[in-house]
């Protein structure tokens, strides 16, 4: 039976305090657990969030991590790379040895970058905990509307959307922003034991609205969450704006708060 919790916070910073606590509850319980990572800038206040954690004595050095998607074709030294923002706003912050990141090689063989991706997961056990933020066109990772439900690792090309959105990292020009990307499949994703997304912001009210409300389809490939067991969805109230039933997603928060900050008896 599908389980989905939606948390409603007022502000990015409050919902990434939830979402961190919902990541170091995993962590305290499971101190080798391996853990998804999303880029872009949904998941940044998390990070920072994380990042507090760790100076406060949380240890997130037996962790391993997996990126969830990589550009193709850009240096991995490249200050966008995901391998790049990942070593800067996780590997670093959270105090991982860099070995313990794997990200999806955006250089290498083509046709043997996804296979052998799938296989160090596998090989690590499987993703215990998938962080995921989602595109203002329902994307996530980077699979686009469209992408088959039961995809896989693979290379994808991105939609205009996709790249006039991260134009802002490229200094602004869509010229610079790759035009393809690897990514973890929609049926790679849904293998991960927990998910928890995270979104903030109006811009992407009307995608949040469409992944929680409507049936899963190919159209809005952040629906398919709502087909696995154990989701979390942590939003920030402009996030949450168009969803019927936000009042309620708030209360669940303020319930949630606390019961989390309840003394232990
Ligand atoms: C990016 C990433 C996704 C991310 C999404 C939203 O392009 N590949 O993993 O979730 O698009 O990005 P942002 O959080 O910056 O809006």
């Amino acid at each position: 039976m599908a389980s989905m919790r939606i948390l409603v916070l007022d502000t990015p910073a409050d919902a990434a305090r939830v979402a961190a606590a919902v990541v170091t509850d995993l962590v305290a319980q499971s101190p080798a657990a391996v853990l998804g990572f999303a880029t872009g800038s949904s998941p940044q206040p998390l990070y920072r969030a994380l990042a507090e954690k760790a100076r406060n004595g949380v240890d997130f050095a037996s962790i391993t991590g997996f990126a969830l998607d990589e550009y193709v074709g850009i240096d991995v030294g490249h200050p966008e790379s995901y391998r790049s923002v990942l070593a800067r706003d996780v590997v670093g912050p959270l105090g991982m040895a860099p070995l313990r990141m794997h990200v999806p090689d955006g250089l290498g063989e083509r046709m043997l970058s996804g296979r052998a991706y799938e296989n160090a997961m596998a090989a690590a056990g499987g993703v215990d905990l998938q962080i995921l933020g989602i595109g203002a066109n329902g994307h996530i990772g980077f699979n686009e509307p469209g992408s088959e439900l039961d995809s896989r690792t693979r290379d994808v090309a991105l939609a205009e959307r996709t790249r006039e959105d991260n134009k802002r990292f490229f200094d602004g020009d869509i010229d610079r922003v790759p035009s393809l990307a690897i990514t973890q499949g929609i049926g790679t994703i849904l293998e991960a034991r927990e998910l928890l997304l995270v979104a903030n912001g109006a811009a992407k009210a009307r995608a949040i609205a469409t992944a929680l409300e409507s049936e899963p389809s190919a159209s809005c490939p952040a629906s398919v969450i709502r087909r696995h067991p154990d989701v979390t969805v942590v939003l920030d109230v402009q996030a949450a704006s168009l969803l019927r039933q936000r009042e309620n997603y708030r209360a669940q928060a303020e319930t949630w708060l606390l019961r989390r900050l309840a003394p232990v008896r």
